[in-house]
């Protein structure tokens, strides 16, 4: 059980996970300092960090600079502070005082006044059953009348979290872009602060909002690593500081420069949850701990094991039929396919990206009875039937703009930058969620739907409102709070419809969306060799089990590259397999050949998806996976490998977390393996001589 200590006279908190601790402590002069973020510690313990001598006297900064937990900007403080305001006089500074808290059901509150003006200041703290990983969030409050005039909110940022001292700091980080997300950068934290951000509406596709630091020494198995991640889905910004002290805080919330927020009086703000954890046993016990954490407070259908899914994007484009559609389903469907989904291109004039988005009925003459016949079909195959749909967005060159052109975001004097041809709808507006919500939920209705494929090609331009009532740059939470909602809603009505995250791929990826979606398609690059390096980044912090992934043609149809069939398998399998290759093209053999390993990935995937993830080797030459049941029965590895070189053999692999003194046996060969062996001198690999090899290899537990 999560545990939150308060020793009132020395105006503590200590809130420990089964793992690690939080200390919280309020000086004398109402400042909330962070005292400690490492291992467990006793309220007696945390109290003696009191006795460790305060920072020296600085004369043209603050000793407290870095060492805030709740970092609000003024006096002395020059560094960057997570809560910033304006008030209606202009004054910058914030002066809180604790007025109370509360701990209640795992979470602690504390409640800031601000000394003179309006303004109250909440930090929420809680703690879920089971985890070291500890959310937090803020609600800022004016508290005045309406002759106090509006607060401007500058910075909220959910959460600054202070680092220990320590002997150096190293960032570790996911940057990309579109077809290149998630790759792992791993370097020494600069002095200063280092930003990342998403001004895009959206989390985007060049940074993930989280950051794991280290002290540079830190391995895949081994050290210490703290790390936090911001559930949130529109723009948002991160600040890693180093300060020349050698204090480092993280602080990260919604918002981006330069958006501020207008509260007016009675109106309350609350920032999105960041969470933190301090873990130790290197990267990978790190992202385990975050794989969890998902599985058990972030998503709504943890234990279920996701459908074997095909996608008809990469083999149709928009060149979509029913006929066309049924024949692919029909060759899915004899691979082991449990799921169907029908891309782009399926309703109103969308025979190309530049008509018919927003305008969602089936295109009459490529569905001239309408869905059913496709759906009932997929159906008679025995397999879910899913949809592609973009709902945030419309083309110009549709029903639905040539009727609301005011739909859209924009401002009066300024054009309309269409990117993909398309503009995006003003969600914050309640009329057009409203429509929305309609629509989404008749199609689904409609046409017994279990799956929507939840597309998002184009950041905001232009992000305008020209008739809103008060501050319009509310539109850039608001859109994602109605986006929100509209998936609650729909999720609540339809209890059996399933949703993947995709925003030209792996654009809209976070714990926001994971706790209203069910999977996340991860890239529009489905070259298996540009894959496992995304899918490698993606894993630091998210589970296998949300990574949508697709086996497709080779040549690929984006990087020209050739791969063989069993590589492009074994690397969707490290996810959540799917295919997305033009069926009609495979050869017999490539067709029996997929159909053995999809059965191969339905005999694993419970491991794979719900199991215990860990990184052996890679991403380099060589990149091997092992999941392990939690019951420890099982594993499977599953290794790729690009290049053989010099004729040497590809070295035995150690595999982790196996009981040494049991024996699990290959499942396919039937050979006996020694745990003890197998974690020292390793699973013998038997691959191809050419290039692009792999294996799998399930193992299980022989009895006693
Ligand atoms: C972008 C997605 O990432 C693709 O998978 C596909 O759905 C296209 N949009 C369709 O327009």
């Amino acid at each position: 059980m999560p545990s939150i200590a308060h020793d009132p006279e020395h105006r503590l908190w200590v809130l420990s996970g089964p793992g690690s601790s939080y200390v919280l402590h309020l000086d004398d002069a109402h400042r909330l300092r962070g005292l400690h973020w490492g291992p467990r510690l006793t309220l007696d313990q945390a109290v003696s960090l009191l006795n460790y001598p305060a920072p020296g006297r600085r004369s043209f900064e603050d000793p407290a600079d870095g060492t805030l937990d709740l970092d609000t900007a003024g006096a002395m403080r020059y560094a960057h502070a997570g809560v910033q305001v304006r008030f209606p006089d202009g004054v910058r500074d914030l002066e809180p005082r604790l007025i109370d808290h509360a701990r209640e059901d795992g979470e602690l509150v504390l409640l800031f006044a601000d000394r003179h003006y309006p303004l109250t200041i909440e930090t929420h703290y809680r703690l879920r059953t089971g985890t070291d990983v500890l959310e937090r969030h803020l609600v800022l409050r004016h508290t005045g009348g309406a002759a106090d005039g509006p607060i401007t909110v500058v910075r909220a940022d959910s959460a600054t979290w202070v680092l220990p001292r320590l002997r150096d700091y190293r960032l570790s980080q996911v940057r990309g872009q579109w077809s290149a997300e998630t790759r792992l950068a791993r370097t020494a934290l600069p002095y200063g602060e280092t930003v990342t951000t998403s001004r895009q509406g959206t989390t985007g596709h060049q940074y993930n909002p989280w950051v794991m630091i280290d002290d540079g020494h830190s391995t895949e198995e081994h050290g210490p690593v703290w790390s936090c991640a911001l559930g949130w889905s529109g723009g948002w910004k991160l600040t890693a500081q180093r300060l020349p002290t050698e204090r480092v805080t993280v602080s990260a919330g919604f918002g981006h420069d330069p958006i501020t927020r207008e509260l007016v009086p009675g109106e309350e703000l609350v920032t999105p949850v960041c969470s933190g954890a301090y873990t130790e046993g290197g990267f990978g016990a790190a992202s385990r701990l975050w794989h969890r954490y998902v599985r058990d407070h972030v998503l709504t259908h943890p234990d279920e094991l996701r459908p074997v899914l095909y996608n008809s994007w990469e083999a149709t484009g928009y060149d979509i039929d029913v006929t066309g559609q049924i024949e692919l389903a029909e060759k899915a469907a004899a691979l082991g396919v449990e799921l169907f989904v029908m891309d782009d291109g399926w309703f109103g004039a969308r025979t190309h990206d530049a008509a018919g988005l927003g305008d969602w009925a089936p295109n009459p003459e490529r569905f001239p009875d309408g869905l059913t016949p496709l759906v009932d079909r997929v159906h008679d195959l025995g397999m879910g039937f899913g949809l592609w749909v973009e709902p945030e967005m419309v083309n110009p060159d549709s029903d639905l703009y040539r009727a609301h052109p005011d739909w859209v975001l924009h401002h009066p004097h300024r054009r309309r930058t269409e990117h993909r041809n398309q503009l995006v709808l003003n969600l914050a507006r309640p009329d057009v969620a409203a429509w929305l919500h309609g629509r989404l939920d008749e199609l689904v209705t409609k046409n017994a739907v279990d799956f929507l494929k939840w597309d998002m090609n184009r950041p905001f331009t232009e992000a305008g409102w020209p008739d809103a009532e008060g501050d319009p740059d509310r539109l850039w939470t608001d859109h994602v709070h109605a986006l929100y909602t509209l998936l609650d809603r729909l999720r609540a009505d339809h209890p059996d419809l399933r949703i993947e995250s995709c925003s030209s791929g792996g654009g809209r990826l976070d714990l926001g969306i994971l706790a209203r979606t069910d999977q996340v398609w991860a890239s529009d690059n489905t070259d298996a060799v540009d894959r496992v390096k995304i899918q490698h980044g993606f894993s630091q912090l998210y589970p296998a089990g949300v990574m949508g992934a697709w086996v497709t043609d080779s040549p690929n149809p984006y990087t020209g590259r050739s791969v063989p069939l069993d590589f492009r398998f074994h690397v969707a399998m490290t996810g959540v397999l799917g295919i997305g290759g033009d069926l009609n093209h495979w050869a017999d053999g490539e067709l029996a050949r997929a159909a053995e390993l999809v059965a191969a990935y339905k005999a694993v995937r419970h491991l794979v998806q719900l199991g215990e993830q860990y990184r052996l080797t890679g991403p380099g030459e060589t990149t091997a996976v092992q999941y392990l049941a939690s019951d420890g029965q099982e594993t499977v590895v599953i290794a790729l490998r690009h290049a053989r070189h010099f004729g040497h053999r590809d070295p035995a692999l150690p595999l982790r977390a196996l009981d040494p003194a049991v024996r699990y046996r290959d499942t396919a060969t039937g050979s006996v393996h020694h745990g003890a062996v197998l974690l020292t001198h390793g699973l013998p690999l038997d691959l191809d001589a050419d290039d692009h090899a792999s294996t799998l290899v399930h193992l299980v537990r022989e009895p006693a």
